[in-house]
């Protein structure tokens, strides 16, 4: 027996790094076995941001589902699919725009945030004022209770609660469950310059990136700012590259602190050990994707089979919904 239906999904902008193994994927295929679980290349969401450069989304798209079995997840065991090939989406997002509040949306801290934060793209559009309508539509669709996503997205699963309960309240219905958020226990990773770790920064290291770029990158993270040289005890407790051990290679991180504290080695010895580490960790990572990347038509197989399982959920939801709306 399954514990409940899973719906995440992730935005196809860019290549895939650290950073969503740990804060996301790794979470995701460990859902597999006790939840029914869907997740989606949410690429609609990606046409709100990125309207004004639309050339790579669908490249991304295929890379992203790839990256994703690479890490783990099942083809066998999980719906992969992406969102627009299945139009039931934007149906049900134009049934919640209709009951969703204005005043819920612009309070919105995301959205405040992103507005603030984002330069070089014009997001004062309708569509993406409405970014969490659709992501509510997406979870509700499959009327799925758990919802594994990083903090930043929760302000986004409370307003999917609440626009299931008013669409419960107006029409009379109970077609829809209120969705928990369920929050990775991993904190979060920083990126190399221990910015927060961004496609605009560049600070990452992608999933795809070969053993020598990874070598390169890890040499540039910057460590403890306290330790100039070799003679400095170090503050392993303050170093981005110390927890990249601890998430990375966990089982390293005591031997790395001792070795910090009591200037046994200096940074740039722990950085080219940390980047084995990580090439370690990926080697299985890449030969899984170019497994993949050597048969295109296999990814094709996996998203097709999702869209058809994906689909059937979707239109025996909207069924009920257009018998709730009297339609
Ligand atoms: N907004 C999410 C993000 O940026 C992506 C997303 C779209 C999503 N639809 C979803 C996440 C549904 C969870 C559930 O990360
Ligand atoms: Fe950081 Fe390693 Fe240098 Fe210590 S030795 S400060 S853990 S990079």
């Amino acid at each position: 027996m399954k514990k409940g239906r899973i719906l995440s999904g992730m935005r196809p902008t860019g290549p895939l790094h650290l950073g969503h193994y740990v804060g996301a994927l790794r979470n995701w295929s460990g859902l597999q076995d006790d939840y029914e679980c869907f997740y989606m290349v949410a690429d609609w969401h990606a046409l709100m941001s990125e309207y004004a450069d639309t050339t790579n989304i669908a490249r991304w798209s295929r890379d992203m589902a790839a990256d994703w079995i690479a890490c783990g997840l099942d083809p066998a065991r999980s719906t992969i699919f992406v969102q627009s090939q299945v139009p039931e989406h934007s149906e049900l997002h134009l049934v919640f725009s209709c009951i969703t509040p204005l005043g819920w949306l612009e309070r919105c801290p995301t959205y405040k945030e992103q507005k603030k934060e984002v330069k070089g793209k014009d997001l004062e559009t309708y569509a993406f004022l409405g970014y969490p309508t659709l992501q509510a539509a997406d979870i509700l669709l499959y009327l799925g209770n758990v919802v594994p996503v990083g903090e930043d997205q929760l302000p986004h699963v409370e307003l999917t609660r609440e626009i299931a309960r008013r669409f419960n309240q107006i029409f009379s219905s109970s077609v829809f469950p209120e969705p928990q958020g369920k929050l990775t226990t991993v904190p979060r990773l920083l990126g190399l310059d221990r910015r927060k770790m961004s496609k605009s920064y560049g600070n990452f290291i992608a999933l795809a990136d070969d053993a020598e770029t990874v070598k390169k990158k890890t040499l540039t993270m910057i460590t403890d700012p306290k330790r100039i040289r070799l003679a400095d005890p170090g503050h392993p407790e303050e170093c981005n590259v110390c927890s990249y051990y601890d998430v990375f290679a966990p089982e390293m991180s005591a031997e790395v602190q001792d070795k910090c504290r009591n200037s046994k080695w200096g940074c740039t010895d722990c950085k080219r050990t940390l980047a084995e580490a990580l090439n370690r960790f990926l080697d299985p990572i890449r030969a899984r994707r170019a497994e993949l990347a050597g048969d295109p038509a296999k990814i094709d197989a996996v998203l097709e089979k999702g869209r058809e399982q994906a689909s059937a959920v979707a239109k025996e939801t909207m069924r009920k919904v257009r018998e709730a709306i009297r339609f």
